[in-house]
């Protein structure tokens, strides 16, 4: 299955896309996270991505094409993926259909996580992320059994630098922008499926398996 989930940030697009990995065995490939990774390591890419992720602005399009394109051709790809924060505008998604059709490959479904404005920004300004591991807590709706320790890992739980509430409303209108444009593009192909994001982390992900359990066939 190639799935790609739509949504804007803070929907829930990572916390799907592992309980996706976990019972679909695909790997999640995280634009926002690879970009993250670039940036820890300090890279030539981190550096220059930084300026565009601490603003709430998307980093040029060429630039995560590029990381999209080695990612697919690596074998864990080849019994599907999750594509998780990527395509976010027309250009990338056009890239997309062209680098999938070289690979002989389809997209299945795009979920779309529908949630509105006020509760991205409530879930985001309470999220906090796993240094080690990546996974994602939330202060409120998913807290960390020990506070500031990852439960799976250990690890030392953060808080990222695009978090905080102004670059949130950023973001958000960022998506409004350059990423919705992009519902209509994959409703056309006859591929999206819309889902309520706001209900319960669990109830979500009861309505995205029935999706995937109904094009798996
Ligand atoms: P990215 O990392 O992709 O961020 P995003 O799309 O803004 O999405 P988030 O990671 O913030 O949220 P999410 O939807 O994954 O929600 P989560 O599951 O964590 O991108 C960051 C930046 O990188 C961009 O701004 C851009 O600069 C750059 N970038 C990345 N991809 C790019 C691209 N393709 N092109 C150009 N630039 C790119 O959940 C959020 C919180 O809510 C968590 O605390 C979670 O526990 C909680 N939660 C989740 N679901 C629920 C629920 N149902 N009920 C209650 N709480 C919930």
């Amino acid at each position: 299955m190639n799935l790609i989930l739509l949504g804007p940030p803070g929907s829930g697009k990572g916390t799907q896309a592992k309980l996706i990995v976990e019972k679909y065995g695909i790997p999640q490939i995280s634009t926002g996270d690879m970009l993250r990774e670039a940036v820890a390591k300090g890279t030539e890419l981190g550096k220059k991505a930084k300026e565009y992720m601490d603003k709430g602005q998307l980093v040029p399009d060429e630039v995560v094409i590029g990381i999209v394109k080695e990612r697919l051709k690596q074998p864990d790809c080849d019994k599907g993926f999750i594509l998780d924060g990527f395509p976010r505008t027309i250009a990338q998604a056009e890239a997309l259909d062209k680098m999938l059709e070289e690979l002989g490959k389809k997209i299945d479904a795009v979920i779309n996580i529908q949630v509105p404005e006020e509760e991205v920004v409530k879930r985001i300004v309470n999220r906090r992320s796993c240094r080690n591991c990546g996974a994602v807590y939330h202060l409120i709706y998913k807290p960390p059994k020990e506070e500031g320790k990852c439960d799976k890992c250990g690890g030392e739980l953060y808080q990222r630098d695009d978090d905080k509430e102004d670059t949130v409303r950023a973001r958000y209108q960022v998506y409004r922008e350059q990423t919705e444009p992009l519902i209509d593009y994959y409703q056309k192909k006859g591929l999206l499926y819309n889902i309520d994001g706001t209900k319960s982390i669990d109830d979500v992900f009861k309505d995205i398996e029935a999706i995937l359990e109904k094009i798996k066939g």
